[in-house]
């Protein structure tokens, strides 16, 4: 095949990401409903069987297994670029206390000093907040992953007046990533898990996430010393109609290229 240009170059890999979309969008419809049916019939039984039913420990396993096949229909889904979000005033600070609320007695937390150094007087930002939880949730599970029940977890925030916006940095002092893999961890299922254990699509749906608000992740890492992830949101002005997110902000950007 002729050399691409640039321009080429990115066009194709849009369009990929675009059929990718698709597929995966499909997929999920598909499997939803069939799920949340095996879902609900495995209640069911559940509630039928006596407890040294011989049968129990593998209902309770088709339930434990379809509910993690619920849980990656979600991600999926997630993935899936949504039409119509509804954005409104947010305060970051918020937005991370109100995760590492409901993060902090999971078992991944557990053995890991979780630092908080929340910036004071930090406009706020135009969003969706169940997104912007969404990207806390996955950069801070897989920080904690890096770190393997041992290390420091540290979630910064300030405001960059001369930007205009809201820096925040959520660092970790874990397995880090090498260098040759640094540029691909923002791309649709790319993952270093094992089977089971990570769909690599996390940090794919944070970078969509964060485009959508017209903002701008970045990662600095070396590897077996740790990792920062930056996200750069605009502040809200005063009048908040003013932020309107780029039309093109709400497209997927291609960050395979
Ligand atoms: N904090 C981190 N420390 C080390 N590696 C990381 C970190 N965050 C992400 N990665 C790497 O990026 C990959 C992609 O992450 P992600 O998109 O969240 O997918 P997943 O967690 O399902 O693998 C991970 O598999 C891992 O190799
Ligand atoms: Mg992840």
């Amino acid at each position: 095949m002729a050399k691409l240009s640039k321009k080429e170059r990115e066009l194709v890999c849009l369009e990929r990401l675009k059929a990718t979309e698709r597929v995966a969008s499909e997929i999920a419809h598909e499997l939803n409903t069939p799920l949340g049916g095996i879902l609900m019939y495995s209640h069911l039984l559940l509630e039928d069987l006596a407890d040294d039913d011989p049968n129990l420990e593998n209902v309770l396993k088709i339930n434990k297994l379809a509910h993690r096949c619920k849980m990656i229909v979600q991600g999926l889904l997630d993935f899936v670029h949504d039409d119509k979000p509804k954005y409104e005033l947010l305060q970051v600070n918020d937005i991370i206390h109100e995760v590492l609320g409901f993060l902090e007695d999971h078992v991944l937390l557990r053995g890991i000093r979780i630092e908080i150094r929340s910036g004071a007087n930090l406009p706020r930002v135009r969003g969706v907040a169940d997104k912007l939880e969404q990207v806390f949730v996955n950069l801070i599970t897989n920080a904690a992953q890096s770190m393997d029940g041992r290390g420091t977890l540290q979630l910064q925030t300030t405001f960059e007046p001369k930007l205009g916006r809201i820096r925040i940095t959520c660092s970790d002092t874990g397995c880090g990533i090498p260098e040759d893999e640094l540029e691909r961890v923002f791309e649709p299922f790319f993952t270093t898990k094992g089977e089971g254990a990570g769909m690599g699509l996390g940090l794919s749906i944070c970078h969509g996430i964060v485009e959508q608000h017209g903002g701008t992740i970045t990662v600095q890492s070396k590897s077996g010393e740790g990792t920062v992830f930056t996200i750069l949101l605009p502040a809200a002005t005063r009048r908040s109609d003013e932020i309107e997110v780029p039309a093109a902000a709400h497209k997927r950007g291609c960050r395979a290229c």
